[in-house]
């Protein structure tokens, strides 16, 4: 069977598409209402993530109400922490906590390479479940976080401005820090594998803290490995989204992927510049813009469809959307790409 939509799939291969397609990162989550019912009820996000039956349904709410042109699974990337053995909580309204830690060699001695096809296998059951409840809709975007932003959760413990803790680690003990990377990327490795078998079309890696690194460090502690993970995935196209890494996209033109996401503090000309013509690239309107009123979102949707053009772009945001973002908001964005993407392509 094919796709009845596969817009973004035509874009991120680069070829002509008949108006640019649209998602959100975190469409999947507070801005939706029946995500916030779910969530209201049972409290416990795990208990979400991990039941297939509930994952599908969120999964699939912001296309029946939004009509993005794509779906995303809803999970974490937390998920692969967890299958190599550091549990977390998902704490409400502040984020992840880590109870421990991994800072030493006694702590990454517990941990273990992730087996995801039975640590991981109810990711891989709700990808099966969206899949046939999508019926061929639009494609299925599966998602892993890059090593060194899982990196900075399994060892800060939580969320942080600096992850000082983190990058304290790189300088002082770099091979202790190339060990967890390399267990992190195997584990990323054989975890994405299986969402394309479990039948997504797609692969975004997020690497959330990129931009809290030098761009020495970031060559040398994230792309290395992202560059290994692109070089693993060959079946589906794959997007890297580096947070705040505009000073690395001259090394990310060389990734093995055919998409780039640009936040919103990255120039879009420029960008393009230093990416050239052969990627697609994926963002950028400030999740803030969405905010403001309805003329100028509008104003601002189109501002930005004009820079990038009507070929290789997949309008998004240049991050996650707030949670706090009205509904009709997110929707004026999403009907506005549209709309005047469709003007745009004739
Ligand atoms: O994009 C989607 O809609 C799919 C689902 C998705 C979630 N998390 C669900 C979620 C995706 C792709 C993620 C990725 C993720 N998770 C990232 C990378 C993207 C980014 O935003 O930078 C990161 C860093 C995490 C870790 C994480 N998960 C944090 C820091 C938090 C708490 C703060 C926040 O941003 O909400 C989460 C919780 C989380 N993950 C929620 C959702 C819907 C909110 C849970 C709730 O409050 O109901």
């Amino acid at each position: 069977m094919q796709l009845q939509n596969d817009l973004l799939l035509k874009a991120a291969r680069g070829e002509p598409t008949s108006r640019t397609p649209v998602w959100l990162m975190r469409q999947a989550g507070r801005i939706m209402p029946g995500y916030r019912r779910k969530r209201n009820q049972m409290k416990d996000f795990k208990h979400l993530l991990k039941t297939p039956d509930l994952a599908a349904e969120v999964t699939i709410e912001p296309v029946d109400l939004l009509g993005v042109d794509s779906a995303i699974i809803f999970s974490d990337i937390l998920v692969v922490a967890e299958a190599m053995g550091l549990n977390y909580e998902m704490v409400e309204q502040k984020g992840p906590y880590f109870p421990k830690t991994i800072r030493n060699e006694n702590d990454i001695n517990t941990l273990r390479i992730a087996e995801p096809d039975s640590d991981l296998n109810y990711v891989y059951q709700a990808i099966r479940q969206t899949k046939s409840a999508l019926n061929y809709r639009v494609p299925l975007i599966g998602f892993a976080g890059a090593p060194w932003t899982i990196f900075a959760y399994m060892v800060e413990g939580q969320g942080s401005k600096t992850f000082s803790n983190a990058r304290k680690l790189l300088y002082q003990n770099p091979e202790f820090s190339h060990r967890l990377l390399e267990m992190i990327t195997q584990s990323t490795i054989y975890y994405l594998e299986g969402q394309i078998r479990a039948g997504v079309n797609m692969i975004q890696i997020f690497d959330s803290w990129a931009g809290i690194l030098s761009p020495d460090l970031y060559h040398d502690f994230s792309l290395k490995y992202v560059s290994k993970i692109c070089d693993s995935i060959t079946e589906v196209p794959v997007t890297v989204f580096a947070k705040g890494a505009f000073f690395s996209l001259e090394s990310m033109a060389q990734l093995n992927c055919e998409v780039i996401g640009l936040d919103w503090n990255m120039d879009i000309h420029h960008s393009r510049q230093i990416i050239g013509p052969d990627k697609t690239l994926q963002g950028n309107l400030d999740p803030c813009a969405l905010y403001g009123s309805m003329e100028s979102i509008r104003r601002a949707t189109k501002n930005m469809l004009d820079q990038f053009g009507p070929h290789r772009h997949i309008a998004n945001l240049g991050h996650g959307v707030y949670p706090d973002t009205e509904f009709d908001k997110v929707k004026c964005f999403v009907d506005t790409v549209k709309e005047y993407s469709d003007v745009l392509s004739r």
